[in-house]
């Protein structure tokens, strides 16, 4: 019987997808033993947004959060999603910073560190990459999914190759907004494994509708693992639900090894904590239907809401057609960004203002403007010659990887936070989110006896 992982999603991506990363530690504590008993291939528990929202949100610890999911989950791998050499954020951080996170993150029990790059640029993926290898964790290097005229099997598969020879120990394809058909799913799957030696997964989203349908095309042919959250919490902008996908997959001769009494336990687990977001309307039912609108016009949700919101507050909300179609025209001079954060909010904010100002790149914001310089790294197709000059100036394309320009700031950041930070963890959480660290820090000095206080002395040996 040939094996399907599944990759349980209910603490990362579920819960950032339906609640904005709303959930507590303490209300899935309890059931974290039957996670690690149910035969998942791994569990999605960390980085994306829970990092920020732990500290933002939640006065957790992010760190004393892994680590109190580590010694209760000892069996099966936890992971995490890495923006490469953003880290988790949107700007990019010099090497020495990259490095020690994600020291950091393995020491305290990541095993598994799935890193990409909004561009598919892997020079922004190759020293995470490098260190998760040094740290003796698995790497897996990520292909975002996107469609536009550039974007096709064989470019596809040529990253896949990429990662393969850059030494990732498996590849993810990463349809962030749903957007895999599912026969290309199927071509693009087939093509990958017939080119790579190493296992290849798919993560997608319920957004358009299609997961299921591509998920099933995909282990026709030959995905090795698949994301999938319980069903309490999935589908909408989730991922498909476990049980389901588990059943759909047994039935037809697949081995996912996962048991469905215990995904019943823990969906049962569950159920209420949905039940409490939807009634406090932290879980909102829209987005919990199907929106395939998104396959039209390939504008994700948020960049649609910026939109309006741009052109609302210009009393423009009449020119949103306009806008609609200059959205794919900006697209395409910028060399077809995938429209994922940050790319999505600057082409809708550029063709918004070529609309708004009545001439095309009249104004630029200083966004694109980094991005054609070549701060954001290399963009996918070639970028329109008249635009680069405009957005350019006199200033030149930058030759090296921007990360290369940053100079090293773990150090010195960790001396500017004597007496405030008490450990490593601390330093890097600043690094990573600095107001939002340093307002948790001032919580939890007013709050002595607030438990994480005490336990976070550890690891001030780790260097
Ligand atoms: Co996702």
């Amino acid at each position: 019987m040939r094996k399907v992982h599944i990759t349980e999603t209910i603490l990362r991506d579920a819960n950032q997808s339906l609640i904005a990363t709303r959930m507590e530690f303490d209300e899935f504590a309890q059931i974290l033993k039957e996670i690690d008993n149910a035969g998942y291939h791994s569990i999605e528990c960390w980085g994306g947004a829970t990092f920020d929202s732990c500290l933002r949100y939640l006065n957790e610890d992010p760190w004393e959060r892994l680590k109190k999911i580590k010694s209760v989950v000892k069996n099966t791998p936890l992971q995490m999603l890495l923006r490469g050499q953003n880290i988790l954020g949107y700007k990019h951080y010099p090497d020495d910073v990259v490095r020690n996170f994600i020291k950091m993150a393995v020491y305290h029990g990541i095993d598994r560190i799935r890193i990409f790059d909004a561009l598919n640029d892997f020079n922004n993926i190759k020293v995470a990459m490098d260190e998760t290898k040094k740290q003796g964790a698995h790497a897996q290097g990520t292909i975002v999914y996107t469609v536009s005229p550039i974007h096709d099997v064989n470019n596809y598969t040529n990253l896949a190759k990429q990662l393969e020879d850059m030494g990732a120990d498996s590849i993810c394809i990463k349809d962030m907004a749903g957007l895999m058909m599912p026969s290309i799913a199927y071509d693009v799957v087939k093509s990958i494994k017939a080119a790579v030696n190493i296992p290849v997964y798919l993560h997608s989203h319920c957004t358009n509708g299609l997961a299921e349908m591509t998920y099933y095309k995909a282990v026709e042919a030959g995905i090795d693992g698949i994301d999938c959250s319980i069903s309490a919490f999935s589908s909408g902008t989730a991922q498909p639900p476990t049980e389901t996908m588990h059943q759909a997959l047994s039935t037809a001769g697949y081995d996912t090894g996962l048991d469905l009494d215990t995904l019943t336990t823990i969906n049962n687990h569950f159920k209420p904590i949905r039940e409490k977001f939807l009634a406090s309307g932290g879980l909102n039912p829209k987005v919990l239907t199907p929106q395939p609108e998104g396959l039209v016009n390939q504008i994700p949700g948020g960049m649609l809401s910026n939109m309006i919101s741009q052109l609302t507050a210009q009393n423009s909300l009449d020119k949103l057609d306009a806008v609609l179609a200059e959205v794919p025209k900006v697209r395409a001079d910028l060399g077809y960004p995938p429209l994922v954060t940050p790319m999505s909010q600057m082409v809708g904010t550029q063709a918004t203002m070529n609309v708004l100002t009545g001439e095309r790149y009249k104004l630029i914001p200083k966004e694109v403007k980094a991005y054609v310089k070549g701060e954001y790294g290399k963009a996918p197709g070639k970028i329109d010659e008249a635009l680069a000059q405009k957005a350019l100036g006199s200033e030149e394309l930058l030759t090296t990887r921007y990360a290369d320009t940053l100079e090293p700031a773990f150090e010195k950041a960790k001396e500017e936070l004597k007496g405030i930070a008490q450990n490593n963890e601390d330093v890097l959480s600043y690094l990573a989110f600095p107001q939002v660290a340093m307002t948790y820090f001032e919580y939890r000095k007013e709050n002595p006896s607030f438990d994480q206080y005490q336990k976070m002395t550890d690891s001030e040996t780790i260097k």
